[in-house]
């Protein structure tokens, strides 16, 4: 076997059974930096926010991708997806400071959220954030507030809650109308009504976020049309709308069988592009996942084998710490061995981490090669919400991040210290 593509994409190959990344053997990583460690494709991120990019221009030239930054906050992360063109989309103080610490102007954020707080609005009043979308009437009481003390005008998007169903986890659909996120449309106008009236807001646009993971484009288009009609009506008070944000939510395939079922960029644009109440209007979305997910890998070395009644279980050294998806949506990771290829007669185990909680998985029932202690693993598709989720439970310390970028490497975030975890706490 020599550099045959794998999945889920060319930037991973096996060369003479090795797993590479972006050209990068990754057992010599595993090897060099630690387990569990975090490794993504940069050269892969760049190409998938081009080729969104590519799509938005094509509707129209204005039309422009914010990275949902809550998907992969690594600073250098941020930094090549913003070289790129893209601009971010953050939901709290600490990702706008984050963003800051990028060399990012804050004109290139989006301030999404629900629940913002006082402090958070300030700030993003203070360091002059593109916009705000504002998911409540008292959000708008505290940006007017705070705009009216610091003397300064700002954007605003409204995000309307469409009542559609995005058909993905429960956990992560947000379209509802049982859900917190946005404003039905009659409490929208209510607070369209008291925007338009104070000068300090310019109200430009109209948002929405129907969920994650999201692979019925249908859901897209009935979500645009509530958005469209929103948008008309608005634009008939006499709103200066020339933008909708219809969010984020592509889904991803996590299997090889989902491949030619996952939406592409040019679908989901096609499809949000309906939301459009003219053709001038800027078409903005909200990308994480699609950006990031399959960019990136953990890695993570097998302490031991061990047989229970009726499994195996592959004892590794990440867990719901390093990986909560498993644990928290029972979501599912393809796992490589980096050094030998799974083949049909491979045996089965189920791949659990050393926290102390049942739901503390990476894998169930998953056909790998015979593994012994040392082995080191690959679990794919790790790249968004991964690290960002990633926890301090049973005082353990957060992996190392690596990026690899023209087939080399470089460590972008350290492994923790231990010490560090309890650095802030007194006696
Ligand atoms: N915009 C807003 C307002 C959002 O709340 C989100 C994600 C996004 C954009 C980006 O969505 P994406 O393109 O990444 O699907 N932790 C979960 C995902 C939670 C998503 C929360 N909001 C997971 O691991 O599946």
């Amino acid at each position: 076997m020599t550099g045959e593509a794998l999945f889920p994409g060319p930037h991973f190959s096996r060369v003479n059974g090795d797993l590479h990344l972006g050209g990068v053997k990754l057992s010599d990583l595993a090897e060099k930096y630690g387990t569990p460690l975090y490794v993504y494709d940069f050269d892969r991120i760049r190409s998938r926010a081009r080729h969104l990019a590519k799509e938005l221009h094509a509707v129209n030239e204005r039309s422009r991708a914010f990275f949902a930054v809550k998907a992969l906050s690594n600073l250098s992360a941020l930094k090549a997806l913003h070289s790129e063109g893209l601009g971010m989309d953050v939901v709290s103080g600490g990702e706008i400071e984050r963003c800051l610490a990028t060399g990012i102007n804050a004109r290139d954020i989006v301030f999404s959220g629900v629940a913002k707080s006082r402090d958070e609005i300030s700030l993003g009043v203070r360091v002059g954030i593109g916009c705000f979308n504002i998911e409540s009437p008292h959000e708008v009481d505290l940006l007017i507030a705070s705009l009216g003390q610091a003397g300064k005008k700002a954007r605003v998007a409204l995000r309307i809650n469409p009542d559609v169903d995005g058909k993905t986890h429960e956990k992560i659909n947000t379209g509802l109308a049982e859900t917190k996120f946005g404003l039905n449309p009659t409490l929208a106008m209510t607070v369209a009504r008291k925007i338009l009236q104070h000068p300090c807001l310019i109200l430009s646009g109209v948002s929405s976020h129907i969920g994650s993971q999201i692979f019925d484009l249908q859901t897209f288009r009935d979500a645009g049309h509530e958005v469209r009609e929103f948008a008309k009506n608005l634009l008939e008070l006499g709103a200066p709308i020339d933008h909708i944000d219809m969010g984020g939510g592509l889904g991803v395939a996590h299997r090889p069988g989902e491949l030619d079922n996952a939406p592409t960029f040019k679908a989901w644009v096609d499809a949000v592009k309906t939301s459009l109440p003219n053709r001038d209007t800027a078409l903005h979305l909200e990308p994480g996942r699609s950006i990031v997910a399959d960019s990136g890998v953990l890695l993570t070395r097998v302490i031991e084998v061990k047989s229970g009644d009726s499994k195996k279980f592959a004892l590794v050294d990440a867990g719901m710490t390093e990986l909560l998806r498993p644990a928290l949506y029972d979501a599912y990771h393809r796992i490589e061995h980096v050094a030998r290829e799974t083949t049909d007669n491979d045996q089965r185990y189920d791949v659990v981490g050393p926290v102390c909680e049942t739901s503390c998985w990476l894998g169930e029932d998953e056909p790998l090669p015979g593994l012994s202690s040392g082995d080191v693993l690959a679990i794919l598709t790790s790249g968004a919400y991964g690290m960002t989720m990633a926890s301090n439970y049973n005082t353990r310390a957060k992996p190392a991040e690596l990026a690899i970028e023209q087939s080399s490497v470089r460590l972008i975030r350290k492994q923790e210290t231990l010490s560090s975890l309890w650095e802030l706490e007194r006696f």
